[in-house]
């Protein structure tokens, strides 16, 4: 019987690609649930490293779980020479770039790394989610010329993350502000760069391999490299009172405006609330964090009365990347890292989605939709 194709919506929006149990985004309701609970009850009240056993084995660690996954995933921070030899041969690359090339080289650590039985895909989960932070601060202090330094036992994850890029123990507002960003983006659906690490791993392919493919989704600007240019826009804008002819002048241009439209949001993307408290904690601290907040915010209702007027019905709403801007600039992080200090916190939901495929065990193949020509002949 000859096999149906029905066109599907461009860029497969609507399309229901997997059934998880990780995270629900209900662009509607403008909702969020991670593992069961609401994104708003979870942030700013459960650690990154408890979201992370959430998501891994279904179920928020109890104290003693929690101390046991602290306690395997703390000495796997330090990374291998190996590794430190692409990061150094990539200093002068974009930071998501190295973090890119250097994953792909943590499979070398790995007893087995084509092993992706559940025991072995939270082991590789627990390294890679350990080591992220590290490959990032290392990149940033390599590039900038600085001495390394070499990560704390006796620091939370966040906070030994500020301390490897800073050199000096952060403040406790900022560590748990970047905890509770970290928990904020950990997973979120089925976006670009998850499906891309499920199509990987729907191969039976490792969980380097998948996870390697989800950094290079991540990197556009569409996804996750929003933030930095976010911030450029800030800076452009420069006062409030200049938002509107610098908006309508984007838009004349036939520019986005980076932070704002979702693919699935027609409301407010609810980890924008989460994260403009976060921002405005965070910015309390340091008057020019303050005026710079105050500014985001007048600009970004004048940004959204301008795409409702230039866009009517497009919905165009704030999305997470806006205030994620705000939050790793208050952090003393650089805008070219901003992709890639999100992808430390979304690693985790990443490797949650790659247990889930190997769980599945069933090959990700679409069709396509052939619109060349036919029957072309050669003249030779
Ligand atoms: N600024 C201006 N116009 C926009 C924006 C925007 N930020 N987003 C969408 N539009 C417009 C499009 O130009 C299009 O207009 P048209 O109908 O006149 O052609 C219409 O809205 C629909 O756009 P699509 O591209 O079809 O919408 P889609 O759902 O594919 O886009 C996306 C979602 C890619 C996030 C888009 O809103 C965008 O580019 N936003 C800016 C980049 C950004 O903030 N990315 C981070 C997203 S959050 C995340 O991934 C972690």
């Amino acid at each position: 019987m000859p096999l149906t194709i029905t066109p599907t919506p461009r860029g497969l929006e609507g399309v229901v690609a997997a059934q998880t149990r990780l995270s629900h985004v209900d662009g509607i309701a403008g909702e969020l649930i991670i593992g069961g609970y609401e994104l708003k009850e979870l942030a700013g009240r459960v650690s990154f490293e408890e979201a992370a056993h959430l998501l891994w084995r279904g179920a928020l660690p109890g104290t003693d779980e929690l101390r046991e996954l602290r306690r395997e995933i703390t000495p796997l921070r330090a990374l291998p020479e190996d590794t430190m030899r692409v990061v150094r041969a990539a200093a002068k690359a974009p930071p998501i770039d190295a973090l890119r090339m250097a994953c792909a080289t943590l499979s070398l650590d790995l007893p087995d790394p084509d092993d992706i039985a559940p025991s072995a895909d939270i082991e590789a989960a627990k390294m890679l989610t350990a080591r992220f932070p590290t490959l990032v601060a290392a990149h940033a202090r390599i590039s900038e010329g600085k001495e390394l330094i070499a990560p704390r036992a006796d620091l939370s994850h966040a906070a030994n993350f500020l301390y490897m890029v800073h050199g000096k123990e952060p403040n406790p507002i900022a560590a748990r502000a970047l905890d509770t960003y970290w928990v904020t983006v950990i997973d979120h659906g089925m976006n670009a760069s998850t499906f891309a690490g499920r199509v990987i791993a729907s191969t039976r392919s490792d969980m380097v391999s998948a996870v390697t493919g989800s950094i290079g989704a991540l990197k556009g600007p569409l996804h996750g490299g929003a933030p930095g240019p976010v911030l450029d826009m800030l800076v452009d804008i420069g006062s409030a009172d200049r938002a509107e002819a610098w908006v309508r002048n984007e838009l004349k241009a036939g520019r986005r405006i980076m932070g704002f439209g979702h693919r699935v949001y027609k409301v407010r993307d609810p980890r924008a609330d989460v994260l403009s408290k976060v921002a405005d904690e965070m910015s309390a601290v340091h008057l020019e964090d303050r005026k710079l907040f105050d500014m985001a915010r007048a600009a970004e209702q004048t940004i959204l009365k301008v795409l409702d007027e230039v866009k009517p019905g497009r919905n165009l709403r704030t999305n997470v990347e806006f205030y994620t801007a705000l939050v790793l600039q208050a952090l003393g992080l650089k805008p070219r890292s901003f992709v890639a200090v999100f992808a430390c916190g979304r690693v985790a939901g990443w490797c949650a989605h790659v247990i889930e495929q190997h769980t599945e065990d069933h090959l990700i193949r679409p069709q396509s939709e052939y619109i060349g020509q036919r029957g072309l002949g050669l003249e030779r």
